[in-house]
């Protein structure tokens, strides 16, 4: 059961921790998961893995902040760089740990970043999970070059983040949607162009006609086993397909020799590093690029939001704001 409950103050920060009061956090499909128990947890939990907020005390030994720093929490906390160090979600604030979805907390400092400049609370609340993931898909994984072909597929956030960016980044951009409307919006935020998923049932097509039968350079795959195959069909010869997202299915079939043949890289990605984090902080200082902020609801309506989130028809992301 999901509701606003009273809970102890957390007190000091002990060495290296920092006591931090939240002001906004952000909805991931993520989150909503845990809070429907489709992710189940062990025991009550406080929900939201994504938060920002302003650093209120630091304990001894924190070098990189101080009292009044604005904060951004982190996905993996115990991932600093490398490869990742566990393969669940069992560091996960929000699922294996309590998350953000509360007023103050007291962490590590190294649980935290510094927000991108002059970025507003609920801006920098998008970046932990779908901002890092698809900057992570694009820049790091997918290696993307300006004039490159990038197709994102949907609106929700990861994939209106990967557009914001691949735009910022010089790449021509297509998005699907089951919906008109959005694909206006997303045209207005730089798409280059547009396939209804729910009118072309192969829009993969759509995509080949529109790359002149060569196909993208890279997808940022967040639907999973019911487009992977389409995804493929519409990536070039020798195309890198980033997976992130599960919204068909948690399996299914992939088209081995297809993806052998146009020898083409499939490759899994959770979320990212601190250090990712770090370098996408850095790029977005230098971007003009604010991320899409579709509804942010008061904290106490939290259920209103989730419940949002539920009907699909939000366009990027959903905030909390406290
Ligand atoms: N691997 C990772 O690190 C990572 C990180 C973040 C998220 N994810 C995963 O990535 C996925 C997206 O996350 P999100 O937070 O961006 O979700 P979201 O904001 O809830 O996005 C949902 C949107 O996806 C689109 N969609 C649904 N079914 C689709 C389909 N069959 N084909 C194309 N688009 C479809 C819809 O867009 P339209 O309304 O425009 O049709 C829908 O509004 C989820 O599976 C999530 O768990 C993974």
């Amino acid at each position: 059961m999901l509701g606003v409950v009273e809970t102890d103050d957390p007190g000091s920060p002990a060495a290296n921790e920092v006591r931090v009061r939240m002001h906004a956090s952000s909805l991931n499909r993520h989150d909503y998961n845990v809070a429907l128990g489709i992710l189940p947890v062990e025991h009550r939990r406080i929900l939201m893995s994504d938060g920002a907020g302003i650093i209120e005390a630091v304990g001894t030994g924190v070098t990189d902040f101080a009292v009044g720093d604005q904060v951004v929490s982190r996905f993996f906390p115990d991932w600093q760089e490398g490869d990742a160090p566990l393969a669940t979600f069992a560091r996960t604030p929000g699922d294996g740990l309590d998350g953000y979805g509360v007023e103050l907390v007291v962490r590590p400092a190294h649980w935290f970043t510094h927000l991108p400049r002059d970025w507003s609370f609920a801006e920098a609340a998008t970046l932990p999970t779908a901002g890092l993931t698809a900057w992570r898909a694009l820049a790091v994984e997918g290696q993307l070059k300006a004039g490159q072909d990038v197709l994102v597929l949907g609106t929700g956030g990861v994939s209106v983040f990967a557009l914001q960016l691949a735009k910022q980044m010089g790449a021509r951009v297509i998005i699907t949607s089951s919906s008109d409307e959005k694909l206006e919006r997303a045209r207005d935020l730089g798409a280059d162009f547009g396939v209804n998923y729910r009118r072309n049932e192969n829009w993969c097509d759509a995509v080949l006609k529109f790359t002149k039968g060569r196909g993208v350079d890279l997808v940022v795959e967040t639907a999973g086993p019911g487009t992977l195959p389409q995804s493929m069909e519409a990536t070039r010869i020798g195309g890198h397909i980033v997976l992130v997202g599960v919204l068909t299915g948690i399996a299914g079939q992939v088209p081995t020799v297809a993806l052998m043949g146009r020898q083409q890289t499939l490759h899994g990605i959770t979320v990212g590093s601190r250090t990712q984090q770090l370098e996408m902080i850095q790029a977005l200082n230098t971007m003009d690029l604010r991320p899409v902020i579709d509804v942010t609801y008061p904290f106490a309506k939290i259920v209103e939001a989730f419940q949002f989130q539920e009907s699909g028809r939000h366009f990027g992301k959903i905030c909390i704001k406290y």
